[in-house]
């Protein structure tokens, strides 16, 4: 099968950015990681960060086309903004879990509340960087 993931504004500085909040992990680990964990289970796995809404939402459409099976997305400040991102996902309708590596919920109100998550399939938080490993273990097992 076929997987993509998708990394929101700001996460392209994970390692360096608010360590205590987001941890030491790097995205290229993080990256690294799960092409990693997919190839073992014989899946492709493709990744994108980008600080752009666009640039998200036109991947988004190309999934579509290339029938990725299944996306896990951290939309990042985008979580809580984006009805453009959300309804790129309903329109390609591709199964996808929302990631987040902080509690949102225990942060400021405004993190609160999140435009993706009644319609994921699930959502992870507040686990740091193994969020995005427990993630892909259950998109692929949500694609059997
Ligand atoms: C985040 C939480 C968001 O509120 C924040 O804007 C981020 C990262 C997380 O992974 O914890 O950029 O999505």
């Amino acid at each position: 099968a076929s997987f993509l993931v998708l990394h929101g504004p700001n996460l392209n500085l994970l390692g360096t950015r608010e360590p205590d909040v987001y941890g030491a992990t790097t995205l290229a680990q993080i990256n690294q990681a799960l092409v990693a964990q997919a190839q073992a289970a014989g899946h492709r796995l493709e990744f994108l960060q980008s600080n752009a809404e666009h640039l998200l939402i036109e991947r988004i459409h190309a999934a579509q086309a290339e029938k990725v099976d299944c996306i896990i997305i951290n939309p990042a400040a985008f979580t809580h903004t984006s009805v453009a991102l959300r309804d790129a996902l309903l329109a390609v309708n591709i199964p996808f879990f929302e990631v987040h590596l902080s509690n949102v919920h225990k942060r400021e109100q405004f993190r609160h509340h999140s435009y993706f998550s009644d319609v994921a399939v699930g959502v992870i938080c507040g686990l740091g960087a193994s969020g995005y490993r427990y993630a892909l273990d259950a998109a692929i097992e949500h694609i059997k």
